[in-house]
């Protein structure tokens, strides 16, 4: 519709430069979606001037208490022609928007899938974000990588409260309701690592719910995958080793997973490729074994309210802790 004005390419230039993510698309749904946006403000401003300058020509008409404008009370073309009008306005977008609904819907949305069904499961907890290739078994937590220009269909679940799944710049959000499974296209036309959020309010931490799509040209990713699919690399040195132990005796094994070990639980993200990963506590920090040392330390201080509590860690153990943790490369 905007190309027929040849504002289009204009128009997207100078969204693109505004700096606002989810107006500089990376994906064909994502540039739908913009595109449904600038049509829809664009009506809407239309309206509003329309309806500016008809209040400001009646202010100044008839500023004056001598003129009476003309009355026509009752009058059925008035009352069809302003009845009818928004009427059509609003169909005209209910429309639009439905057929764009449509065009971006992965798969009918279910109560439970099929095998095969999804290139990518990311399942939402409160607050941190599960991520599993079905196909190759490959596990990781807030971060997902992804080929350019490949469609991956994403099956979005949840693990206790409703979440929502949205990755501004690469297409709609998903609710993610527990007990169901929706579906999603994900998909990046050019390399770049893009922010993605819960945008459903979820709890205390629902802000620090983040998540980060890092696309990279396929054989970066098949490397990325396969690496992924491998278990954790044996610890490196007595700390580390002290540490793995520690981990394993302790409470840590409870909630994490780290592949190879007898560490197996699915309450907290999957570590076995901790150390590959750029972030920690779902965006609060970035992963550094300082911010890693101070996550250990008390957890509580860096994401309050999140499920891991502080284990009052000595000196020694967070050391060792953190050599482990960082050798899971
Ligand atoms: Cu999860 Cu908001």
């Amino acid at each position: 519709m905007l190309n027929a004005f040849g504002l289009s390419s204009r128009i997207n230039t100078l969204l693109a430069s505004s700096a606002v993510p989810v107006l500089d698309p990376a994906s064909p749904n994502a540039e739908t979606l913009r595109h449904l946006f600038v049509v829809v403000f664009l009506i809407c401003m239309a309206i509003l001037a329309v309806v500016t300058a008809l209040i400001v020509t009646s202010l100044v008409r008839f500023r004056s208490r001598d003129v009476t404008p003309k009355q026509d009370f009752g009058s059925h073309r008035s009352e069809v022609i302003w009845t009818l009008f928004p009427a059509l306005i609003v169909l005209g977008l209910s429309l639009v928007s439905a057929k764009l609904i449509l065009s971006i819907i992965a798969l009918p949305q279910r109560e439970v899938s099929e095998p095969g069904d999804a290139d990518l499961v990311v399942v939402g907890h409160q607050w941190w974000w599960e991520v599993r290739y079905p196909a190759s078994g490959a596990v990781t937590a807030n971060e997902i990588h992804i080929p350019i220009g490949r469609k991956l269909r994403v099956r979005v679940e949840a693990a206790d409260v409703i979440h929502s799944f949205w990755v501004p710049q690469l297409g709609p959000k998903m609710d993610m309701i527990p007990g169901r499974h929706n579906f999603v296209w994900l998909q990046a036309d050019r390399a770049g690592t893009y922010e993605g959020a819960c945008s459903e309010f979820c709890g205390a931490q629902h802000a620090w719910m983040r998540f980060i799509v890092v696309a990279e040209p396929e054989p970066q990713y098949t490397a990325w995958l396969s690496h992924q699919v491998q278990p954790a690399p044996a610890p490196a040195g007595a700390t580390a080793l002290a540490g793995q132990s520690f981990f394993l005796a302790q409470t840590c094994a409870n909630c994490h997973a780290v592949g190879g070990t007898s560490a197996v639980a699915n309450a907290a993200p999957d570590l076995t490729h901790l150390a590959s990963r750029s972030q920690l506590a779902a965006g609060v920090v970035p992963n550094t074994p300082d911010d890693l040392t101070r996550w250990l330390q008390d957890p509580q201080r860096i994401k309050p309210g999140c499920q891991m509590p502080n284990f009052n860690l000595n000196e020694n153990q967070l050391n060792q802790l953190v050599a482990y943790l960082e050798g899971l490369q």
